[in-house]
């Protein structure tokens, strides 16, 4: 991955040094490079290329939200099932998404998991690819990968967990709450769960009048999840 976005890498550094300083910036640049040479477990057991931790100006990304994505970086397997694991559903016959799916680790777990179908949404052209490789070699014909800013992603008919670990700010984030909620209104019976790691853009799920927020029953969880309410039904249809 030789690519460099050099007006991203710029806007970058300057962001980083009024916030924190030249000698933090430079620091802070340095540390992810080196950072994201490192193998890690998941991938020495499964023979894939999920790990690591890279900078959006590496890459390619033909999207104007650019400046409001997050580096990729996998979020800890343990936290992904402990966050999954807490729903209590028979989720064989939902969908799984992942936005911001990167180099689809998730969807390498989700499929594992039993989940009907598995789709990832990135809008880094290096790391769609990566992620459509990872899905390959390990045989998951039940997923797909859609290069593309979450932006423009519309859910399918069918009940489905929506994933997101820390991908975007929140000017991006509401535009994907609100393709939520079309979908919700328009699909009242479907079941959705949305799962949030992070904490920036909470507000814009919990003032959503159409879902509520799940509280894991007993079990410490950094993830927070909503579901969809499910509509009144009436004894007469
Ligand atoms: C913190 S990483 C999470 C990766 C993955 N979901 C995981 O948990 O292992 C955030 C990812 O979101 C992607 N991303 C950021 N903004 C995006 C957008 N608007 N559309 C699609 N992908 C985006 C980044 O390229 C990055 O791969």
């Amino acid at each position: 991955m030789h690519h460099v976005n050099i007006r991203l890498l710029g806007e970058k550094f300057l962001r980083s040094t009024k916030e924190s300083g030249v000698v933090h910036a430079l620091v802070q640049g340095f540390n992810s490079l080196l950072k994201s040479n490192k193998i890690d477990e998941f991938d020495l057991r499964y023979g894939t290329d999920t790990s690591g931790v890279i900078p959006l100006w590496r890459m390619h990304i033909n999207s104007a939200n650019v400046n409001c994505g997050v580096r990729y970086q996998a979020i800890p397997v343990e936290q992904f099932r402990l966050a999954i694991g807490t729903i209590q559903e028979n989720l064989s016959s939902f969908y799984f998404v992942d936005l911001g799916c990167g180099k689809g680790r998730n969807l390498i777990l989700a499929a594992k998991m039993g989940f009907a179908k598995v789709v990832g949404v990135e809008f880094a052209r290096e790391l769609a690819c990566i992620a459509k490789t990872n899905l390959e070699t390990l045989g998951i014909d039940n997923g797909v990968i859609l290069c593309d800013d979450a932006v423009n992603f519309r859910l399918e008919d069918n009940d489905t967990l929506i994933y997101m670990y820390n991908p975007f700010s929140e000017a991006v984030m509401q535009i994907v709450a609100d393709n939520i909620v079309d979908f919700i209104e328009n699909n009242p019976t479907r079941k959705i769960y949305i799962v949030y790691h992070g904490t920036v853009c909470r507000h814009i799920f919990d003032n959503i009048s159409r879902i509520e927020r799940v509280v894991p029953n007993g079990i410490s969880c950094d993830a927070l999840i909503w579901k969809s309410r499910q509509p009144f039904s009436s004894p007469y249809s």
